[in-house]
């Protein structure tokens, strides 16, 4: 082999963290991927080099070796060490495009969504975001002596792979508070633990859903579900929802829906709350046209005027219904834990489609949750939670009565962690968020949970990271920015 002419010199840091041989390997490795060392370039033996930029002998052949494990050089004894001929120039000289990911016809249709990954977050020194919680009413130190109890070593907990299905005791937790205040009936073979409400929609959409199936949704709706329907192939057909919730009587005549998605407890994001009758009957249209409800039980712990209503799932005896619960709303969203009730014949699909995404929730975080649950801190927790939030709706309400009366509507539903509020028709509803957030207010526009068109005018108010005073001033700020009628 030639030996090539050439003046390989480093730039070696001495004050860099990097370890010196790590310097020289990559730098050496830099060179040949961009031809600056052709194939066949004999390196300079390891004393030479080290000579010449004042390093250790070891150094450079600790490089040597790195290059040579990874195939980038071939070291023939007695020889030298040469670049290997077959090391391909991967960075040509030549500018190249940037490279486009040719996507999936998946991948294509969530690119063209806005989701919470793309969605812009600039926040507002009064922000009513949804779904934040309000830090200073969790219990941080039970939290942490909880997750301490799981942090040994040798736990078995730590060093296996959790069960898919979920932690036993905590699906066990999760069955009896279920009955307990939600009136679900269900074993606890029937709880699965998710990741987040999000990831059993993704999960439910892919086994339940074929290219161009309808699925029946409330508007306004949580879009988070409308987009995941909608890039799993699933045509929706929305129903505008009123005070009593979704209006089953309005189904059309020729839907032959696979899937219903519903928020029965307290509709999402109107307010409001689906009546018996509607129930009966979306349980009875569910029964002849062979399709699963997905009841969103997402905040209705969170009731302000006495005990939560008894979810849908307790008035199904027929197995369509899919009970869908998280812990992000109550104890906080990072968490990412929720729960599923499945109808015996959906939970082994479930389970296995879940073994393929995630292999199972983490098994620490559930651990300390169920015993959160069996030790009664979370119910003591939901008390706290509702005696708190429901003085932050107060005081929103409040505001609301004293500075926009008459210009505003909203459901009185005392529930949840937010209130939209309904504008006047002729209001720009763009306008005002804008105007808001120039003063300093963070308000969202209901536009993207309406899949009625035009939108009627509307603004999503959350109240659960913010404390009363900022609700007031808030809103009193907001205030100034929508019109009088
Ligand atoms: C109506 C509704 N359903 C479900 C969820 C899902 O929650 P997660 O994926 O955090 O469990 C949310 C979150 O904000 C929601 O607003």
């Amino acid at each position: 082999m030639k030996h090539k002419k050439l003046n390989l010199s480093l730039k070696l840091d001495r004050t860099n963290s990097t370890p010196l041989y790590l310097q020289t390997y990559r730098q050496l490795r830099g060179m040949i991927l961009q031809g600056g060392l052709p194939p066949g370039y004999c390196l300079p033996p390891s004393r030479q080099l080290a000579r010449q930029e004042g390093i250790g002998r070891i150094t450079v052949m600790q490089a040597y070796k790195q290059l040579q494990a990874e195939g980038f050089v071939i070291s023939r004894p007695g020889a030298g060490t040469y670049v290997a001929e077959d090391v391909t120039r991967l960075l040509s000289s030549t500018v190249k495009p940037p490279f486009d990911p040719p996507l999936s016809d998946w991948g294509k249709r969530v690119e063209d969504q806005e989701t919470e990954g793309t969605r812009g977050k600039t926040r507002s020194e009064i922000d009513f975001g949804f779904g934040r919680s309000f830090s200073h009413i969790f219990p941080y130190d039970i939290w942490r002596r909880l997750l301490a109890r799981y942090l040994s070593t040798d736990d078995i907990m730590l060093s296996r792979y959790g069960s898919v299905a979920g932690f036993d005791p905590l699906r066990k937790a999760v069955a009896g508070y279920l009955a307990r205040q939600r009136g679900v009936i269900c074993t606890p073979e029937q709880v699965v633990i998710i990741s987040g409400a999000q990831q059993a929609l993704d999960i439910l959409a892919r086994l339940l859903l074929t290219t161009g199936d309808e699925v029946l949704v409330e508007t306004p709706g949580y879009r988070d579900a409308f987009t995941l329907f909608q890039v799993n192939g699933a045509t929706l057909v929305p129903l505008s929802v009123d005070d009593n919730g979704f209006p089953v009587e309005q189904i059309p005549e020729r839907c032959r829906a696979r899937l219903i998605f519903v928020t029965p407890s307290h509709q999402f994001p109107r307010g409001g709350m689906l009546s018996l009758p509607r129930r009966l009957a979306l349980l009875e249209w569910s029964q002849q046209h062979d399709a699963f409800i997905i009841e969103d039980d997402y905040d209705s712990e969170l009731r302000y005027d006495g005990r939560p209503l008894s979810a849908l799932q307790g008035l199904d005896d027929s197995g369509h219904v899919i009970y869908l619960g998280t812990f992000s709303k109550v104890l906080f969203p990072a968490l990412r834990l929720g729960y599923i009730v499945l109808p015996p014949p959906l939970t082994s699909p479930f389970v296995s489609a879940k073994a393929l995404v995630d292999r199972g929730a983490p098994t620490l975080t559930q651990a300390a949750v169920a015993d959160f649950i069996d030790e009664g801190h979370f119910e003591r927790h939901l008390r706290h939670l509702r005696k708190a939030y429901g003085e932050r709706r107060q005081a929103l309400l409040l505001a609301l009565e004293t500075y926009v009366q008459g210009r505003v509507f909203y459901s009185s539903v005392p529930a949840g962690l937010h209130v939209m509020l309904y504008l006047h028709p002729s209001c720009p509803e763009a306008e005002i968020v804008r105007q808001a957030a120039a003063g300093g207010v963070g308000v969202y526009a209901g536009a993207p949970f309406h899949l009625q068109k035009p939108a009627p005018p509307s603004i999503l108010l959350g109240f659960s990271g913010l404390d009363a005073a900022q609700i007031t001033e808030g809103v009193k700020r907001l205030a100034t920015v929508i019109p009088e009628i």
